[in-house]
């Protein structure tokens, strides 16, 4: 794979952290300072959105830049109180937004939220992570056919030009967080990312789906992440807990930029 395949994508998702913006600006110049030293890497941090603005300040180049955790589906101004617009997060530096995040449809987003908010923030130029991920595991392969939903519906609709802005990020939701069971194994990703380049070729043609980058999140951490890239099949990796502190995810970030993926 070409292109934007060869530089690893490593996104660091903070989630609702951390409690300040001076804390914030404070581990985005050593995550940068760091980053932009790596020309393997494209580095995105997903803050808050509270955040974005003074942070999207302290961008500088390409190597290091910024993407928002969500957004809403209408681009246009209106009674929409509390969302956030596409066209919004952009104007204040965000290139990438999260879609589809577990801890989001856990609360009540379903596949056709997710795609509706995709394709305004399609539009609205950015680039798009679309998370999917099973919530368990069963041996009639129940899994497969759920994360394929998820994909299906997400993306059926989307214009074919579009899809040069789509990631995947797979994470399967029994892995993720403090309470994950285990980290998925570089196995598990590799099967799952031939699936799942499987089902984009069948959504979006085999040519497009070449082109979809595919990381893996859920208890990434510097110790296995090279193992990751390496057997995962993937093209990068989107971290929870291990991006909230910069030396952590500064490892994870150099470990990257020296590892080929597979
Ligand atoms: P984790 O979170 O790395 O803390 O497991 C990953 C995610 O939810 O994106």
């Amino acid at each position: 794979m070409a292109g934007k395949k060869d530089k690893k994508i490593i996104v660091g998702n903070w989630k609702m952290n951390p409690n300040s913006q001076v804390e914030a600006l404070r581990t985005f110049e050593s995550i940068k300072k760091k980053a932009g030293k790596l020309r393997n890497v494209q580095t995105v941090i997903c803050p808050p959105a509270i955040y974005l603005s003074s942070l999207g300040k302290k961008v500088t180049g390409h190597r290091c830049v910024l993407g928002a955790q969500n957004t809403f589906w209408e681009n246009k101004t209106g009674s929409f109180t509390g969302e956030t617009s596409a066209d919004m997060l952009s104007g204040v530096g965000a290139e990438y937004v999260i879609v589809g995040h577990s801890e989001r449809r856990a609360i009540g987003e379903d596949n056709k939220v997710v795609g509706k908010k995709l394709i305004s923030a399609l539009k609205a130029g950015m680039n798009i992570i679309l998370c999917v991920g099973e919530q368990e595991r069963d041996n009639d392969g129940e899994y497969l056919r759920f994360i394929a939903k998820e994909l299906v519906i997400a993306l059926n609709d989307i214009p074919r030009r579009y899809c040069l802005n789509v990631i995947i990020a797979y994470e399967p939701i029994w892995a993720i967080g403090k309470d994950a069971e285990r980290p998925a194994t570089p196995e598990d990703v590799h099967e799952m990312s031939i699936f799942i380049r499987k089902v984009l070729s069948e959504v979006v043609g085999k040519d497009f789906a070449m082109t979809i980058p595919i990381l893996y999140g859920g208890s990434v951490n510097p110790k296995n992440s090279q193992a990751f890239l390496e057997s995962g099949g993937i093209q990068g990796l989107l971290v929870g807990r291990a991006s909230l502190k910069a030396e952590t995810f500064n490892k994870i970030l150099e470990q990257s930029n020296e590892t080929s993926v597979s």
